[in-house]
């Protein structure tokens, strides 16, 4: 394992550094499953739906028995989900009644620019006094409101499980482990005229790992003195920070009772560095663990089985799971098998009854455009390495710092271009506004989890990958960045600019 500044990790495939909970941790498996809430507009005219959700401080009951203070959307962790139909705008304003500034990303969104949340359009806290500014960056075009904001999502993008979160420069990592995270799903047509498992058999699992205070807070290493648990040691976590206790929409280690017959999940790693690879213990006794029917921008063209899945932060997994093949009774625990002692499952599934099976997979889900470069497309080089020791910038694109009032490419739209990453460790890469699809990871083709519409592609150390990519509409201000939250708020960012 790779191991930057400390000689702590959680496993032999995280560039990362465990951060141990100073708290007992409570056993697996036995808080009952939760979905996070449905967020219920304030108005719905034609074509558009208009939601107010408040970013507050909130207290929460996640390990049994202790009170953990979050920062939430709605004082949620994870936030309320916000359900569109492709193509229905939708309204949101964010009031911010935190004691922080904040900026709201639509991750995987085909979004304006200034809607895309840009890491300096702050929307500073409306309590007076309340503004917390230490290390605000700012330039001349910087788009900072007080107390509230107001973020257009036109939604005209495939039926897909997107996410919201923080993105704030410099202090993305800190927010979102508080709490600042919640789903974002498109539908459309094609996905509803298929028969997939829906209602209460569709499910969101949006993992992430955090760690604890013996108090029950949660424990996150900060430069800032303030935020700061424990004090002091920040240079260990530049490498990213691993929490022993892995939540399943905000519940640690849950069961969820099943019925024996399809189900739909919606894996999302919404965890600062953690990445996992899940398996299904008992695995089914014939046919895959997990159908693939999605990946990040939405439906693949056709399903695909696997008996891992392996996804970086970031990265979302649309699969089916048949618990027909299991007898009534049994228990299933989803493993990691990147995770050594508490990290080393997930949750578990406990087939309850049987049932009618209502719902199919079939053997065609979406079309899906193959992106071609024409003869002498324009190709781009990101190379994601480590910065200069010591500095601020732990970690760099093509040796540079992030400067958000520096446009590192300018992408035309509407064509179609070759973007090649290449790391020095592991990073998920991540590009705003369009998805891309991978064309090959060194000299072969793309992994077993590189197919259909990817906004994150996790690269392991001395890796390249090539992809196509090309953005239809909006032109203005975007990001491509590492999506290991600590290496993105030590800098491994960099801005495009989209032009017509
Ligand atoms: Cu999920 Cu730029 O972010
Ligand atoms: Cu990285």
């Amino acid at each position: 394992g790779i191991v930057a500044g400390c000689g702590r990790t959680a496993s032999t495939d995280q560039t990362a550094v465990l951060l141990p909970s100073a708290t007992p941790l409570p056993e697996r498996f036995t808080v009952p499953f939760a979905v996070p809430p449905v967020k219920r507009p304030i108005a719905r005219e034609a074509g558009l739906t208009t939601y107010d959700i408040v970013q507050r401080t909130a207290w929460a009951e996640i390990l049994p028995g202790l009170s953990t203070e979050i920062m939430g959307y709605d004082g949620l962790l994870p936030g309320p989900t916000i359900r569109a139909r492709r193509g229905e705008r939708v309204r949101i304003t964010h009031r911010n009644r935190l004691t922080v500034p904040t900026v709201v990303h639509l991750h995987g969104g085909h979004t304006p620019a200034d809607s895309d949340g840009y890491p300096i359009d702050l929307v500073l806290p409306e309590i007076e006094g309340g503004a917390h500014h230490g290390g605000l960056h700012t330039d001349e075009t910087g788009v900072i409101t007080k107390g509230s904001r107001t973020y257009d999502y036109p939604n005209d993008q495939p039926a897909a499980t997107l996410w919201y979160h923080d993105h704030r420069m410099d202090f993305t990592g800190p927010q979102v482990w508080r709490g600042l995270a919640g789903l974002h799903l498109i539908t459309d047509e094609v996905e509803e005229a298929l028969d997939l498992p829906g209602g209460d058999r569709d499910i969101p699992l949006m993992i992430m790992d955090r760690s604890f205070g013996a108090d029950g807070s949660l424990r996150y290493p900060a430069l800032d003195p303030e935020l700061a648990d424990p004090p002091g040691v920040y240079g260990d976590y530049v490498a990213g920070v691993l929490g022993d206790v892995i939540l399943v929409n905000g519940r640690p280690w849950p069961e969820l009772e099943v019925d024996a017959v399809r189900y739909r999940f919606r894996i999302v790693n919404a965890s600062n560095a953690r990445r996992y690879r899940l398996a299904l213990d008992p695995p089914p006794p014939s046919g895959p663990s997990f159908v693939q029917i999605g990946s990040d921008g939405g439906l693949l063209d056709a399903p695909v089985g696997h008996d891992t899945i392996q996804l970086a932060a970031a990265e979302r997994f649309d699969v089916v799971v048949d618990f027909g093949a299991y007898p009534v009774g049994t228990a299933i625990t989803v493993t990691n098998a990147l995770g050594v002692g508490s990290t080393d499952a997930v949750l578990r599934f406990r087939v309850v009854r049987a049932a009618r099976e209502t719902s199919r997979v079939p053997a065609r889900l979406a079309e899906i455009e193959p992106l071609v470069p024409a003869p002498g497309a324009t190709v781009r080089e990101w190379r994601f390495s480590r910065g200069g020791a010591g500095g601020p910038a732990h970690w760099v694109i093509n040796g540079l710092a992030f400067d958000p009032s520096r446009m590192d490419a300018r992408p035309r739209l509407g064509e179609v271009e070759i973007w090649r990453f290449q790391t020095d460790l592991h990073h998920p890469v991540h590009v705003h506004l369009s998805p891309f699809q991978v064309r090959r990871r060194g000299n072969r083709g793309p992994g077993e989890w590189d197919r259909g519409w990817k906004d994150t592609i996790d690269l392991a150390p001395l890796e390249t990958a090539e992809v196509a990519i090309r953005f239809d509409d909006h032109a203005g201000r975007f990001l491509l960045h590492c999506h290991n939250l600590e290496h993105e708020d030590m800098m491994m960012m960099s801005a495009f600019e989209t032009v017509r």
